[in-house]
Formats: C-alpha cells, structure tokens, sequence
C-alpha cells in the first residue's frame, strides 16, 4: 500500500508531506492516508477502455427526474433527482438532516418508490420512533442500521431501492479496508465504492455529511469533487427556519434555495417565503428593510444594527448573515462621505431571521439601518432600501428591481428608496437616491 497525503481543505493529493498544501496554500491541512491498490500496485478497479468519440454523434437522453413532490427540494435540486445522482448532504449536528431524509424516503414512498434508509448513526428504535412522531406511514421505506459500508452496498445491490439514503458518510467504514474510520482514506474509499454501485445500478444516493463550522468534518473537500451535488442544509440553531442550499450541482443551477420550516411535524415547506425573515416589528431604531434576490425568487429581509459606544481598545464590527468585509467597506463610505465617525463605537449589523446573503442590494439597507442607529432615531415607516453602494458613497441599480419594486408594493410598503440610475417604470412610491448624501438628506 502507497502512502499519500491529502489536504483536508482542497483535496490535493502528494506523495511527499510539507506543513503547507501546495495547491491552495493552507497549513497543517495535509493528512496520511493510503492509497488501496490491488496486486502488482496496480488500482483496485479499472474502468474499461474507452475511445473519443465525436460529440455530435452520441445518443443522449434528457435527464429523466424524478420529482420528490416537494417544490422546495426539487428547485434546489435543479428540477428533481436523476438517476444513479450522487447527493451529499451536509449540515450542522441538529440542524435536521435526517429528518429530512426520513421525511423525503416518507414523500417517494407516497409516489410508490422504494427508498433503503441506511444509518450508522442512530439505531433502528430511535428512528422508528422519530417516524412514528413524523407521522410517516409509507410501506416503501426498509431500514438498514449498521457501520459497515459493505453491508450497505450488498442491501443496495439486493433491493435495488429507487433511493438510497446513507446517514451519515462519517458514520460508516469498511472494515477490511487497512484505515480506522473517519480517516481520509475511509472517507475516500466509501465513497467511491457507494459510488461506483449506485453509477452501476442508477440509483440516487444521499450520502448525509457533518460539518463543522469551518467545513465538513475530516476529507471534506474530497467527497465534494466525487459527488454529482452538494447541498447544505443551514439555518441558526434556533430559528425554525431552515434554507436548502446547492453549492454544487452538475444536474442544475446552483442559484436556487430551499426553504423549510421546523415544525413539531417535522420540515414544511415554506413556499411564500415573505415576511418571514422580519420582526415584525415597526419602527425599530437601527433596522431597515431590503428586498434581495436567492435563485429567481426576491425575499424582503430586514437589517438590524447597533451602534454603540466602545468600551474597549479596538472597536467590534460583526456581522451576522453578511460579509465581515462589506461592513467594513460600508463603514468606511459612511466616514468618508457623511463625516459619520464610527471608529469609537461598537458596530453590529444583523440579516434577521437567521438568513445569509451576500446580495449587494443590501448595502443601501445597511447604510440606511446604520444611519439610524446613530441618529438613535427610527427610519421613515414602510421604507425599502434596495440599491448597492460603489466606494465613491454613489447608489447604484441592482438587477431585477422591477421585480423587487412591485414585490415589496404588493406588499403594502410605501416609500422605495433606490438608485437614480436606474431605469424603471415610474412611481409616485419610489425614490430616487443619486448617492449616501442624497440618502441622508431624505432621511431627515
Ligand atoms: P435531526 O434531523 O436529528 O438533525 P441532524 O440529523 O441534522 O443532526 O434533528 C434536528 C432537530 O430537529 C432536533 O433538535 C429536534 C428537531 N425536530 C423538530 O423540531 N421537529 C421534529 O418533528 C423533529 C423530528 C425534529
Ligand atoms: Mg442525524
């Protein structure tokens, strides 16, 4: 067996290990594992030989889905699941994975198709209770409760499930395989011949991964190059809502987001996503509301801010569900342009509701919401601040405002602050903004 190093962020691959990954240039990140290679060195398995052919001249299939039955998931999905698809699925402990796998092997059931359940993590009583709770009643879903990733191949090649389930990628090994489990080269390994079964076979796998808050735990990078998509399942802790969203996907667009709720029922789908990601409250000092753009639908969010005076040596500037870099950014155009001096004060800014964006159609929000803030003084009620902020303090036009203009009239807000740029139909409700300093004059 061959020694090999691996990085855990990039998955680049060396014979020889040095403290820093030559490819992406992270430190520490390079870990021992083995290549598995059958007699002579050679690999395990080699595929049969093939010749180039012309591309024109090949048969084609359109990508026959399959479709859950939940809009959220086959958006997100790019449009359903297709055959013999590769899915991992990665998440926080507790941020509802296997629910959600329970609940989609519950919606193909109701479809009459066949989902194997294999979990190495939880035992058989703990998920047949969690159904029970779930209410889920399909006669389509088998349960496989083991670690062995062997035991799941053979389960997988004996029911030929229309849907595989593994939960989690962490949780299983092969035993015979000469690496303790949760290694790199565990990792590796399950992957690949989980994969190569299910190519086979053309059956779908959602392989379940955990993450940490830096990634996923141990090889992360390298299951994400093996699969088809990579979705993350995200949300805070505590909001009941939830967002599905496909960072890589060679079936579709990566654009779209899913939206769940967490309910005692389980995951709902959240189809209208309005209104949810504000508090409800009006009024607020220090918080604005936007309208940005996930995939092809337009959400209104709220942005709150605190500013504060600084107790401390260095100011704190956090920002939660924005860029760290944008607010320093949006600071800095605010002392520059206004004489708006921040550097004694504490500075928060928030996305409510536990959503992340790093939509520039915010930065009009936050400037606005920060303004506020300062002046201790609420915003004008029922205002909508969609516009992105160059560093010269000008408010430029974001694309698709037609569509967030008659959103947010639809719902009932009055004054539409946005670039005097932009090109859109007329409104007595919507005003113009050249830039920061037209901003601040028309919110006093
Ligand atoms: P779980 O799916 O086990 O998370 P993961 O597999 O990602 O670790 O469950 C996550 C949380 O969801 C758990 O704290 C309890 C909660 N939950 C509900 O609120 N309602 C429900 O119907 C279920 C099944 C779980
Ligand atoms: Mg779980």
């Amino acid at each position: 067996m061959a020694t090999i190093f691996f990085c855990t962020e990039c998955g680049f691959e060396t014979g020889k290990w040095s403290g820093k990954c030559p490819a992406c240039g992270a430190w520490g990140t390079l870990k021992e594992s083995t290549r598995v290679t059958g007699k002579n060195n050679k690999p395990v398995e080699t595929l049969p030989l093939s010749k180039p052919e012309r591309i024109i001249d090949l048969e084609y299939d359109e990508f026959s889905r399959l479709l859950t039955g939940i809009k959220e998931f086959d958006l997100v999905l790019g449009g359903g699941i297709v055959k013999g698809m590769l899915i991992l699925i990665g998440g926080e402990p507790g941020i509802g994975k296997s629910t959600l796998m329970l609940q989609l092997s519950e919606w193909m059931g109701k479809q009459n198709k066949k989902t194997l359940y294999c979990s190495g993590e939880e035992s058989a009583e703990q998920i047949r209770l969690r159904s029970k709770h779930l209410k889920v009643t399909s006669e389509n879903i088998y349960l496989l409760c083991t670690n062995n990733a062997e035991h799941i191949i053979e389960a997988i090649e004996d029911n030929k499930p229309d849907l595989a389930i593994v939960d989690s990628i962490q949780s299983v090994s092969i035993p015979s395989l000469d690496a303790l489990p949760g290694t790199v080269t565990q990792l590796r390994e399950t992957t690949s011949r989980l994969l190569r079964t299910v190519k086979n076979l053309g059956i779908p796998l959602f392989l379940v991964g955990h993450v940490t808050k830096e990634g996923l735990v141990a090889g992360p990078k390298i299951i994400e190059h093996m699969v088809d998509t990579v979705l993350y399942f995200e949300g805070e802790q505590r909001s009941q809502y939830k967002i599905l969203r496909a960072v890589k996907n060679r079936f579709g667009s990566t654009n779209e987001i899913g939206l769940f709720e967490m309910t005692h029922l389980g995951l709902i789908e959240v189809s209208n996503p309005n209104n949810i990601f504000l508090s409800h409250e009006q009024n607020n000092i220090g918080t604005a509301i936007s309208c940005i753009m996930e995939g092809s639908r337009s959400f209104i969010v709220e942005v709150q801010t605190l500013v504060n005076a600084s107790n401390y040596g260095t100011p704190q500037r956090v920002a939660v569900g924005l860029d760290q870099k944008k607010l320093a950014m949006l600071l800095a155009i605010l002392e520059k342009n206004l004489s708006l001096y921040l550097r004694n004060c504490d500075v928060f800014v928030n996305l409510t509701g536990g959503i992340r964006s790093t939509d520039p159609s915010l930065d009009l929000a936050i400037l606005a919401a920060l303004i506020s803030s300062m002046k201790d003084q609420p915003l004008i009620e029922k205002a909508v601040f969609i516009g992105e902020v160059g560093l010269n303090g000008e408010v430029r036009p974001v694309s698709q405002l037609d569509k967030h203009i008659s959103q947010t009239l639809k719902l009932g807000y009055e004054k539409i602050f946005i670039s005097s740029y932009a090109k859109v139909k007329a409104n007595p409700k919507v005003v113009k903004v050249k830039d920061i300093k037209a901003l601040y004059s028309a919110l006093r």
